[in-house]
């Protein structure tokens, strides 16, 4: 049997951040999920298990209390799954600036930052040449192509595979981080049924993968220590 784990999940409220939270909890594992907003699912999770602590990742002081709490709740780090996220469209952005720099803040500089700075408070630590500790960034399978709407969004997130090459190279060999870049995983319930067809259409494989995809994604990266550095795109292949 192996040892239970400590995972951090940043975002855990909803969709697949919840799913992932769930996932690993019910592997055993400890995990530690940070919230926005304390709701019903977060209460669910913490009977499940989770330790949740509150975090907005655009909050520098928020993210300097969350590292403070995790070196009190432990003193190992197994993995750090960056997974919040914003979608805010181009318009959005042109209305109100501050969304573009919550755009960055949480794709790249506080997944970063969060990073480097556990990465002081608890060392990962290597053996016979392999990595402790998994960073994964989750990002978007259409990052490196854009589009035309969300110019912003798709920026940020390309930026985000790019700040996890840099960290794969600076934390080695204690550290391994690669990401995750997922297309259509979930439709949001406002999604109307034409809709959900006409994009189902895109794929080679026209069907809703669900939150399972990127867990059985992630279970692979924790399970492969040779991977690092690397991308995984998980679209049911995206043709449009
Ligand atoms: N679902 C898909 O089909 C799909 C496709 C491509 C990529 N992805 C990527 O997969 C990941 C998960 O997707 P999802 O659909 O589950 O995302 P989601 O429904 O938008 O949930 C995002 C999570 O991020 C949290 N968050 C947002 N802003 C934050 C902030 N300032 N500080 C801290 N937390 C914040 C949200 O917290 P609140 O609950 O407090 O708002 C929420 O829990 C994301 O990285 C997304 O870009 C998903």
């Amino acid at each position: 049997m192996t040892p239970p784990r400590t995972v951090l999940i940043t975002g855990i409220g909803r969709r697949i951040g919840q799913h992932l939270a769930a996932h690993y909890l019910a592997q055993g594992d400890r995990v530690i999920g940070t919230y926005r907003n304390h709701t019903d699912t977060v209460a669910r999770l913490e009977a499940q298990g989770l330790i949740a602590l509150p975090c907005d990742l655009t909050q520098t002081v928020d993210l300097a209390r969350l590292v403070t709490r995790i070196t009190q709740l432990t003193t190992q780090l197994d993995a750090i799954i960056h997974n919040a996220s914003v979608w805010f469209d181009d318009a959005e952005c042109a209305a109100d600036p501050n969304k573009i720099l919550a755009l960055y803040a949480v794709h790249v500089t506080a997944p970063v930052a969060l990073t480097l700075q556990l990465h002081t408070a608890l060392p990962a630590q290597s053996q016979h040449g392999q990595a402790g500790r998994l960073v994964v960034f989750i990002t978007d399978a259409q990052c490196l192509n854009g589009g035309s709407a969300h110019a912003h969004y798709f920026a940020s997130k390309a930026a985000a595979e790019s700040a996890a090459r840099s960290l794969a190279k600076k934390l080695k060999p204690h550290t391994r981080v690669n990401t995750i870049a997922p297309g259509l995983i979930m439709f949001h319930p406002h999604d109307t049924a034409t809709e959900r067809q006409q994009r189902l259409a895109q794929n080679l494989l026209p069907f809703e993968p669900s939150a399972t995809a990127i867990a059985q994604t992630l279970d692979y990266m924790l399970a492969c220590p040779a991977l690092d550095g690397a991308r995984i795109t998980v679209d049911c292949g995206y043709t449009a």
